[in-house]
Formats: C-alpha cells, structure tokens, sequence
C-alpha cells in the first residue's frame, strides 16, 4: 500500500500486531526467567539496547512517536476526550465485530484478526481451567484498540505503558526516545515521585494513554477486581514484568500483580495459527458476556 507522509508520520507499524511481536522477542517464551524480578536496571537498559538495536524500523519510529508525545498533558485530555463514554452505545460481541473491521496493511493470509487474538487468549485461558470472568478478561482486553477506528494514530493505541508526570524508568524500552518528550525538561516531573506521593496507588497515576485504560473505563463497574487489573494494566510492562515503579503502587496493587502476570502468557503466547471457528465459539461466549455485562455499554 502507497504510503502518505501522514500516515507514514501517525502508523510507522504495518499493523498493531508489529508491536506486539516486538514485546514477545523481548520477552520470549521461553524465557525461564520469573515474571517479577528485582533486576539491575543498568544491566537491563543494556539488554534492552540490543532489542533497540535489532527493531525494525518501523518499530523504532513507533516508539518515538510514543515517548516524544506521550506527556502529562496529553494523557489528561485524552481522558477528558474519551472517558466521558458518549461516543457510542454498542454490546460487547458488536464491539469485537467493529474492531475487526481494523483493517491494517499486514498480510491477511498470515496474521490472525483482532477477533481471533481475542478469542485464542479466551480459549486458551478456557483450556487451563481458569474461572469465567478470567475467560472474559482474556477475550475483551484488546477492545479499546476501537480507538484506532476514532482516529486515533498507533502511538496513542497501543505500545508499553509508563506512568507520565515523573521521572522515566531506564527500564522502558526506547527509553533515550523520552528526551524529545516536552516533559523530559519539566524538572518537577523528572524526579523519582514527580507529581505523586510514596505508595499513592497506581489508580492515582497518569499512564500513557491507550488502549488499556480506556477499556478499563467502560468495564469498571461489571468486573471482579482482579479483571481489571489485568485490563488496566496488561501493557504496563514496566511494572509487570521489569518490577519497577513499585514507589508508586499501593498494597491493593502489590496484590493485583500476580493476577496481571498470570494473564500476560495468554496475551503473548496463544498465537497460533489455527483459526479458531468464530460462529462455533459464538454461544458459549455471548453466553459469557451475558452473565457479566448489560446487553448494551457505553463507549
Ligand atoms: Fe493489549
Ligand atoms: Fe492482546
């Protein structure tokens, strides 16, 4: 596809799924190491340097657009933009239906639609016996990725998130990108708390806006606790799965962690293949969404 300077400049990624692909070779599989460790973030920023190394281009380019726009103030209007929810009244399976009309440039043929990531992390979680609202969790978590069809470019959607209003962590990736960031020569947001207190709880943390926190805006008030954690804070991997910003967190969220790294595999790691068969899964999970949700929310 030809692509415009303008959208060159809002969509460095061929598609949302360029990102993701980028955190799993950071974090493979395989990776025997615990979830949560207390690392050397100098030895971690260099590791982090050989992934930056080896990005591609378009990856790199993402992630700079991310961090030099993703200030404090921005976050505090994309919430007052979006969190009002009076975009549009639709039910949940409408709203994976309406994500999937997010068409991106990558190959049709080899990369699965963002209804089926929904429903192989939903199945997958299904498979290991995990209770249903874990199961509901896994199959709406990527449905603010809607924003992308509102106009909103990639670095706004999607990529790591990281609280803004306070010093940068060096365990972000790209993290030298934060010095094109009007924030980055605001010094009373580049001390270690910024514009928090010691243990103020994540809930009173500005993160960098995406899809995240806008889902978990629409869904507060239907889902148990640990859900929205998971929700809230999946891209957050600065705190999930580098053990940082623990400054920040309360005892509520001390808690909550190990519910957000149990959900991370199934996020990472269900790519296969295999599609799974939509119509079949269907019943079983409007059913689902049905014993949590009103038929109908606001978006
Ligand atoms: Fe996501
Ligand atoms: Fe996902």
């Amino acid at each position: 596809m030809e692509e415009t300077a303008a959208s060159a400049q809002n969509a460095p990624l061929e598609s949302l799924e360029e990102w993701e692909e980028f955190v799993r070779s950071r974090y493979p599989e395989t990776d025997g190491k615990p979830a949560f460790q207390a690392t050397n973030p100098h030895k971690r920023r260099e590791e982090f340097r050989n992934y930056e190394a080896d990005a591609r281009p378009s990856v790199r380019a993402f992630y700079r657009l991310n961090h030099r726009h993703q200030t404090l103030e921005f976050v505090r209007a994309k919430r007052r933009e979006y969190l009002s929810l009076d975009r549009r009244r639709m039910g949940v399976w409408e709203a994976m239906e309406y994500l999937n009309t997010l068409v991106d440039d990558s190959d049709p043929d080899t990369d699965l639609s963002q209804l089926e990531h929904l429903l192989q992390t939903a199945e997958q979680i299904r498979r290991d016996g995990h209770p249903r609202w874990f199961i509901l969790a896994g199959l709406i978590h990527d449905l603010g990725k809607i924003l992308c069809l509102w106009g909103e470019p990639q670095w706004a959607v999607v990529g790591d998130t990281f609280p803004v209003g306070c010093a940068y962590s060096p365990t972000i990736v790209f993290a030298d990108y934060f010095a094109e960031n009007p924030d980055y020569r605001n010094p009373e947001y580049q001390t270690r708390l910024g514009i928090y207190t010691e243990n103020c709880g994540l809930q009173n943390v500005y993160l960098s806006w995406g899809h995240d926190e806008y889902l978990y805006h629409v869904v507060r008030d239907y889902l148990p606790e640990p859900a929205l954690y998971m929700i809230r804070y999946h891209s957050f991997y600065p705190w999930h799965r580098e053990g940082d910003y623990d400054y920040l967190t309360d005892s509520k969220d001390r808690e909550m962690l190990a519910w957000v790294q149990a959900f991370n595999p199934y996020d990472l790691y269900t790519k296969s293949h295999e599609r799974p068969d939509v119509a079949a899964l269907r019943p079983y999970y409007e059913e689902l969404i049905a014993e949590y949700f009103p038929p109908v929310l606001r978006w």
